[in-house]
């Protein structure tokens, strides 16, 4: 499914209307019409119901006063609350209708605002802003809206709630708790990325006679299992453990010893062949939480770290590996990003880089210029925190225009960026996929490592960079999803997103 940001969709609106001709007026009757229809079918009747449209001066208002229109043949408690009667030429067209029709309408103010807390609305739609949305809202505008999210009416937002940017999904000063948005041919960037997904309520998508040919170049989709290609899920009745790729991992300290087991775990239990694991030799006391099938080449360490000179011990085996991970658990150090660049300029092995290797790629520019021209396939997997440090740029302007960073990221290293997030995000720099499923029983140390060893094990089994991103970013949030059938959000952990990966796979194969 597509996402469109508001220029796009302005751009369809436009190519509908001046290139194939369908009048402004009939897209903006559908549109009504469509949110009309939603409503008739949540409620068994309407006729007893008290219901308030609050239209804005844009065309987002002029969806609202056909709502109004319909509504008012077949209920008569229909009251119009307009901000202003200077509004779009498209929109004039309809508030005339009913003023023909003699509906209710009424100009707000302070004074209307505040006898209306006096009444009660069963139903309110809020077609006040849409994608039109420019600046932070204040004044009778921010009034409204406060009234309307604590009025205890079933709330229809048309096309997105008001004060919810669809581009960024950020809350423009104030913005209205939906019950149910419905929106037009694809959601918005601020239907699906928070803070904006939580003020939309339930989101229905309404085709409103847009011809399909028109909508074209859209690089942003909802990553759903149609997107995944499973052809390599297929194992061969004559093939060996060699067929399944070789996984390489630089992983571990002293401190984190957990992250080298949860990563080569998840890597093996998502299907390679083998999977080594180079990590300090401190860090062998962990044995027990590694699956026994993993081979450990234990390196020497400074101080519980691998060192440089321990690594370098094992060059040998990076011809054998289809695929590199580093970073998890390793720490932020010297040796780390000595080793980093070793592995840069002397191997040509596709890498996934996470965690510490993220930190010393933000922090050392020699590993930047390398890591950009390495000719191999890359992962870059940050989450809001390190892709900040990479861009070095505030957390605060990722959390803002996530798809914008994760693409910077993206084009800068010539990489695969995986945004780590409530809403990841997967982009070569071009292409963006949003991952809608997961659960805040993801949100615990080691969730990443996870991610990080199904990615390797996805490039190692024979996929492209771009396929075993997206593969594995959905397999690791469906296995947390299919494991709330069982278990809390509390008790989730990602050691048991590795045990479902048994169940995920399944489910995505059958
Ligand atoms: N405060 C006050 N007015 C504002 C603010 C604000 N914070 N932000 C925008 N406006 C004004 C603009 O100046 C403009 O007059 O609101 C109007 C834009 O409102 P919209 O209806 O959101 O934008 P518009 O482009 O007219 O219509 C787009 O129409 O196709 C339908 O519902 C669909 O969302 C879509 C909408």
């Amino acid at each position: 499914m597509f996402v469109l940001t508001s220029s796009q969709m302005r751009e369809i609106d436009r190519k509908a209307s001046q290139e194939i001709g369908i009048p402004e007026v009939v897209l903006m009757e559908n549109a009504g019409f469509c949110v009309f229809e939603e409503i008739k079918r949540d409620f068994e009747t309407l006729d007893d119901k008290n219901i308030a449209v609050f239209c804005g001066k844009g065309n987002n208002g002029g969806d609202g006063f056909v709502v109004a229109r319909y509504l008012a043949q077949v209920c008569p408690n229909v009251k119009v609350f307009l901000f202003d009667d200077n509004v779009t030429l498209t929109s004039k067209v309809f508030l005339d209708i009913l003023k023909k029709l003699e509906v209710d309408i009424n100009i707000l103010s302070e004074e209307l605002l505040s006898s209306l807390r006096a009444q009660r609305f069963d139903i309110i739609v809020d077609a006040i802003f849409g994608i039109g949305l420019s600046k932070d809202i204040d004044g009778l505008y921010k009034k409204v809206i406060e009234y309307i999210n604590g009025s205890g009416a079933y709330v229809y937002s048309v096309d997105i709630p008001s004060g919810v940017c669809s581009d960024s999904a950020q809350i423009k000063g104030c913005a209205v708790r939906a019950s149910k948005t419905v929106t037009f041919v694809y959601p918005k960037v601020g239907h699906i990325l928070y803070p904006g997904s939580y003020y939309c309520g339930k989101v229905i998508v309404k085709d409103i006679g847009i011809p399909e040919k028109i909508i074209k170049d859209i690089k942003v989709k909802i990553l759903t299992a149609e997107d995944l290609d499973i052809s390599k899920f297929y194992r061969y009745p004559d093939s060996h453990k060699g067929d399944y790729g070789k996984v390489g991992i630089v992983a571990g300290s002293k401190y984190y010893p957990g992250a080298a087991a949860l990563c080569s775990n998840a890597a093996l239990q998502s299907g390679c062949g083998l999977c080594y694991l180079l990590t300090p030799k401190e860090v062998l006391y962990f044995q027990n939480f590694r699956r026994p099938e993993i081979i450990v080449l234990p390196v020497e360490s400074k101080e519980g770290i691998v060192s440089f000179d321990g690594f370098v011990k094992f060059d040998e085996y990076f011809a054998k590996f289809d695929v590199l991970g580093f970073g998890c658990g390793l720490t932020k150090n010297k040796e780390v990003e000595k080793i980093l660049i070793h592995i840069l300029e002397n191997f040509q092995i596709p890498i996934v880089i996470d965690a510490d290797g993220l930190n010393v790629l933000a922090s050392s520019r020699d590993v930047r210029e390398l890591l950009a021209s390495y000719k191999s396939q890359k992962v870059l997997t940050p989450h809001y925190m390190e892709a900040a440090r990479v861009l070095d740029v505030d957390v605060k302007d990722v959390a803002k225009s996530p798809i914008d960073a994760a693409k910077k990221i993206a084009s800068e290293f010539r990489a695969i960026c995986v945004l780590k997030g409530s809403r990841t995000i997967i982009t070569d720099g071009d292409e963006v996929f949003i991952n809608i499923l997961g659960n805040p029983g993801m949100a615990k140390g080691g969730s990443g490592d996870v991610l990080t060893g199904i990615i390797l094990s996805m490039i190692a089994q024979g996929y492209s960079a771009f396929e075993a991103a997206k593969l594995a970013v959905y397999l690791h949030s469906l296995s947390a999803d299919i494991l709330l059938e069982k278990k809390t959000m509390q008790t989730i952990l990602p050691s048991d997103i590795i045990d479902g990966l048994d169940s995920t796979i399944k489910r995505l194969i059958k």
